[in-house]
């Protein structure tokens, strides 16, 4: 996941990002070098901070403050609607409970704010998509949760959620299991 096309759609996902600003499953730090200087705060939220010291060495440079919790997107530890952005990238296949995370991201988002999302999830194709379920209960195993059949624009629609942008693509280079790519905007509804 640190490979240069990674890199590359993480930059392009963070350039709108400003403000407050909450990222969803931090894991090592890999999108903390693309924020740009016009974030003021960065807060995390991560059941697992498995590397601490490679967060604190990819974290030295940054241009404002960063806040991690150890925690989960089910139960943000936050009053209602502090932040500007949520960010969400690989994370909503491994998180347990997806749709209460996402209604927690609609109640945290302040009125206008945005929710954007970098995901695998679950393909077009149904033949991938038969594969994908098949495959499911082995790579929850040695992916650590993650799951390889989510429908993520469906889950974040559940959660009452407007998508203002989708895109769908392919990874190149990575298998179709797991580099069917949602990728996207979304507000709170209503
Ligand atoms: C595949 S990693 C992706 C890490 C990071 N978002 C990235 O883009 O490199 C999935 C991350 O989701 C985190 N995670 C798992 N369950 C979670 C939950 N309930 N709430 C928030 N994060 C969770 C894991 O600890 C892990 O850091």
């Amino acid at each position: 996941m640190a490979r240069e096309e990674f890199h590359r759609l993480r930059r392009e996902i963070l350039i709108p990002v400003h403000g407050e600003v909450l990222e969803l499953g931090i894991g090592t730090g890999l999108n903390l070098a693309h924020y740009q200087k016009t974030v003021t705060a960065l807060h995390a939220v991560d059941p697992a901070l498995l590397l601490p010291k490679t967060i604190a060495a990819r974290s030295v440079d940054l241009a404002f403050p960063l806040h991690i919790e150890r925690g989960t997107a089910e139960a943000l530890p936050y009053a209602d609607r502090p932040f500007d952005y949520v960010v969400s990238t690989w994370t909503l296949c491994t998180i347990p409970d997806p749709v209460p995370a996402l209604q927690e991201v609609r109640r945290v988002l302040k009125p206008g704010g945005r929710f954007l999302f970098l995901e695998h999830g679950r393909s077009d194709d149904r033949k991938i998509a038969a594969w994908q379920d098949r495959l499911n209960p082995i790579q929850n195993v040695i992916g650590c949760g993650c799951n390889l059949n989510r429908q993520i624009d469906r889950l974040i629609a559940q959660a009452g959620l407007h998508i203002t942008q989708l895109d769908r693509f392919t990874m190149k280079d990575v298998p179709r299991l797991g580099g069917e790519m949602y990728r996207g905007a979304a507000i709170g509804a209503g």
